[in-house]
């Protein structure tokens, strides 16, 4: 891969440790994937900041790239992590200690400690055709697809090392020539909530691995709406973009998004809706001691609209109720009175942190009712817990009841 005379005296140790660092991953990769040479990039967004992610020996060496006088050269900023500062939850003193020493390390650097897999709601929004270099599946799949921005599905440390030399490696998604669509879906499904958008996504997901998946039909989605149907597409498989006919910015008819291939046309009727609710569903028994929503993180108008649901009422003793999202958004929730309605019932409003990523199995929950398609294919893997899947009202109800009623 060519390298200008900037990146080479990165690559040679001549801009200090941390960058030669980044460079050589970068470096590293652009050859493995053929890249022609390295483009700037406008803004990064390090995941894998979960101690889960980093472990104890990443957040040492996150620590000795700070003492070593790193710093990010673009906005940068960081991922969900597996604690919540603003309040002692329960986890474990030693988790906690460990995930705030990786937070410190990152912000350090220079990078934004907002912990979110949502950034594009409170001002890092990339534009159409803007090349950059995120991690977190949800953000790429998002980014690049609702957006049209141009970023490949990047790992935490190939994030990092864009953020501290501005550049990644041109190859992927960030050519035009890689974002035409593989397979045409048109929807004849009924799709009504949030959950249904999220129970198609987990079934296409599963079908096309890493292939560009194209929508017919995808009805008149919400902001939300998109955010968990990419969400589905890209936990359930590899999707890091997908276009809808009408909907999406390169996707104003199928000639624009084939560019002449041939592609293989898929009906998604009420069979494959309720095949993926039931994919993301794994609970046996109907006792639900978890409720956790946000994944991805919150939005103000998902917050209101659970506070709507339990204003006035109280979740059942022994059921825990989580509602993950950010500290820009939660500070709205506060100022609005949406967190007092939803703690006074016995909720907790959680900033930085999230299911997948923190540790809530460490309280002892079990069974978990969730409207997220990303945290209901994750959870049993990653947190051992039973899932019940579905919208976000009957998610609150069971909340209310300890129970998963059909
Ligand atoms: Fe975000 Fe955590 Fe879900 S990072 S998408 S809330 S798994």
């Amino acid at each position: 891969m060519y390298l200008n005379d900037e990146q080479k005296q990165m690559l040679a140790g001549e801009k200090g440790e941390p960058a030669q660092v980044a460079m050589e991953i970068l470096n590293a990769l652009g050859n493995i994937y053929g890249a022609e040479k390295l483009i700037p990039v406008k803004s990064a967004h390090c995941a894998g900041l979960s101690l889960k992610s980093h472990g104890i020996a990443g957040m040492e060496w996150a620590e000795d790239m700070v003492r070593k006088g790193a710093k990010v050269v673009v906005p940068t900023t960081m991922n969900v992590v597996g604690v919540d500062r603003s309040r002692d939850l329960g986890l474990p003193a030693d988790w906690v200690e460990h995930q705030m020493r990786i937070e410190k390390a990152y912000e350090d650097m220079g990078c934004y400690g907002t912990s979110s897999c949502v950034p594009y709601y409170y001002g890092f929004l990339p534009r159409f055709g803007e090349h950059i270099a995120w991690a977190e599946s949800s953000a790429v799949v998002f980014t690049n697809s609702v957006i049209g921005a141009r970023d490949n599905r990047e790992g935490g440390p190939s994030a990092w090392a864009s953020g501290i030399t501005g550049y990644t490696p041109l190859h992927g998604l960030h050519l035009d020539e890689n974002r035409t669509g593989d397979i045409l879906f048109k929807v004849t499904a009924n799709i009504n909530s949030i959950a249904d958008y999220g129970a198609l996504g987990n079934y296409v997901g599963k079908m096309v691995g890493e292939k560009i998946p194209v929508f017919e039909n995808l009805g008149n989605p919400s902001l939300e709406e998109l955010v968990y149907f990419g969400s589905a597409l890209a936990s359930a498989g590899g999707v890091a973009l997908f276009h809808a006919i009408g909907l999406t910015p390169e996707a104003s008819d199928l000639n624009a998004v084939f560019k002449g291939k041939t592609y293989e046309t898929i009906e998604l009727g009420q069979k494959e809706l309720e095949q993926g609710y039931q994919n993301l569903t794994s609970g046996k028994g109907k006792d639900v001691d978890y409720v956790a929503l946000g994944c991805p993180h919150f939005t103000l108008n998902q917050i209101k609209e659970v506070a709507d649901l339990l204003e006035g009422k109280r979740i059942k003793d022994g059921v825990t109720l989580w509602v993950h999202t950010n500290i820009p958004i939660k500070q709205m929730a506060e100022e609005f009175g949406y967190r007092k309605i939803i703690e006074d019932a016995g909720g907790v409003l959680t900033q930085d942190l999230c299911t997948i990523l923190g540790n809530p199995e460490a309280l002892g929950v079990t069974t978990l009712a969730t409207n997220s398609p990303k945290m209901a294919f994750y959870a049993p893997g990653s947190n051992g817990l039973d899932v019940w899947y579905g919208d976000a009202n009957k998610c609150i109800q069971t909340a209310l009841t300890g129970r998963w009623e059909n």
